[in-house]
């Protein structure tokens, strides 16, 4: 299977997803560090079967989202590892708002990727026309936060209308863009 690129950092590729990715995908989304942050769904992917039926829904998934919706995968150009995985997708309950999501292997942490990942796509997403973008964070999420802020993002306040559970709001819009 082929993947496109598309975009490039400094050092880092964000593509399209594989089945193939199932095994560095594992690292990260079956990490117990990450998992604690996910949406239950995602807490039940503790082996490689489970995670590649999980990326071959995503890869069926991509054409059909609202576009800039979708996910990404995160690699490292210095060596090729997988390390992350990004994400766009609709806020409930209205579905008007976009929110950028992270996670990173545990392993590739402290060194700036999900910053620096995340920033070429909030701008590749002002490219695509949209005004601004959300991302929430459980209070305690303390890194989670840390690179929400470090992206530029404002915080706007907490909610629990999102997910049923209390949650840090943070919005960027393209005049907040840092260089
Ligand atoms: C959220 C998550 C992606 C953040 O990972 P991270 O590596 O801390 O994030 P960043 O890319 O912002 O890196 C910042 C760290 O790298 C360091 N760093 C090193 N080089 C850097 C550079 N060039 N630019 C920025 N930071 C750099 C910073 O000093 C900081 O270190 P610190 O954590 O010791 O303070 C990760 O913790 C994760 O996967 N968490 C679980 C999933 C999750 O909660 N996702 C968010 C849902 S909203």
């Amino acid at each position: 299977m082929t993947t496109t690129p598309v975009l490039r950092t400094e050092r880092l590729t964000i593509r399209d997803w594989s089945t193939d990715d199932a095994e560095a995908a594992l690292g990260i989304y079956g990490a117990q560090e990450v998992a604690r942050w996910l949406t239950p769904e995602m807490r039940v992917v503790t082996d490689v079967e489970a995670m590649r039926s999980v990326l071959a829904a995503w890869v069926e998934a991509q054409p059909n989202l609202v576009p800039p919706a979708g996910r990404w995968a995160v690699v490292r150009e210095s060596d090729g590892a997988l390390i992350g995985g990004l994400s766009l997708r609709l806020l409930p309950p209205f579905e008007e708002d976009f929110e950028l999501n992270w996670q990173l292997d545990p392993r590739a942490w402290g060194h700036g990727y999900a910053t620096e990942a995340g920033r070429a796509l909030v701008g590749w997403a002002f490219e695509q026309g949209v005004e601004e973008l959300f991302a929430v964070a459980r209070p305690k999420n303390a890194r989670a936060i840390a690179t929400a802020r470090r992206l530029g993002m404002e915080w706007v306040g907490e909610t629990e209308k999102y997910y049923n559970t209390r949650l840090q709001v943070f919005r960027i819009r393209p005049s907040q863009r840092g260089a």
